[in-house]
């Protein structure tokens, strides 16, 4: 994944659990670059052993790092150059869910070996959003509920999320069911 990702893992790490933690993680990880160019795209296999590794360091449920990753990603991202993307892309979840696909296609211009994820909205009530996942890379449901979450705080719209489906031997992707609660 391009290096932005990582960067964006780091400073979450760093921020939470300081550098010397940091260190240790990337120790962990076997990683020994001093740091990702955001424009660079790495080995998946990096952004995976530094999760990991984090994990194992921090005694943390590699599920709840991902979730937390995830929502700061959108923090992350509105702090970026792209975040007029994420501005763009709509007022609230009913608006933004379905221009996923467009937004990281808009990304490709800039990074041009973008392996982007792929969504779509198979149901959309006032009360919740059925929302189709799918990647060829495993185990990052947990990213997308946090990613959810991100994005809900930043519309100030309350959500839960459930994963009501699982991509595996009988399911092709993953579904989630984004409920509108009050606050
Ligand atoms: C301006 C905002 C955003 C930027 C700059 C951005 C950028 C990126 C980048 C660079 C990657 C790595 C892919 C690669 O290197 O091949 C990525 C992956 C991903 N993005 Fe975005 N993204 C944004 C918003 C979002 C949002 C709002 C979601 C929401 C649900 C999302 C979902 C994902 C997921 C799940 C992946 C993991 C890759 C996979 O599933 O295969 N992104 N994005």
């Amino acid at each position: 994944m391009y290096g932005m990702v990582n960067r964006a893992l780091q400073e979450l790490l760093v921020k939470e659990h300081g550098e010397s933690t940091w260190h240790r993680i990337k120790e962990e990880a076997g990683v020994d670059l001093e740091e990702f160019s955001s424009m660079a795209s790495y080995d998946d296999k990096i952004t995976y052993d530094l999760a990991i590794a984090a994990s194992k360091v921090l005694e943390a449920p590699l599920d709840q790092l991902l979730d937390a990753f995830g929502r700061y990603w959108v923090e992350f991202a509105q702090a970026s150059s792209y975040a007029i993307l994420l501005e763009q892309a709509g007022k609230d979840l009913h608006e933004i869910l379905p221009m996923l696909n467009e937004l990281h296609t808009r990304l490709a211009l800039s990074f041009p070996e973008l392996q982007p994820p792929s969504f779509e909205v198979l149901e959309d009530t006032p009360e919740h959003i059925l929302l189709q996942y799918d990647t060829f890379r495993p185990a990052l449901a947990p990213f997308v509920v946090g990613l959810l979450h991100g994005l809900a705080g930043m519309v100030g719209t309350p959500i839960e999320v459930d994963h009501v489906q699982a991509k595996g031997d009988e399911h092709d992707a993953d579904v989630f069911k984004i409920r509108f609660v009050s606050a």
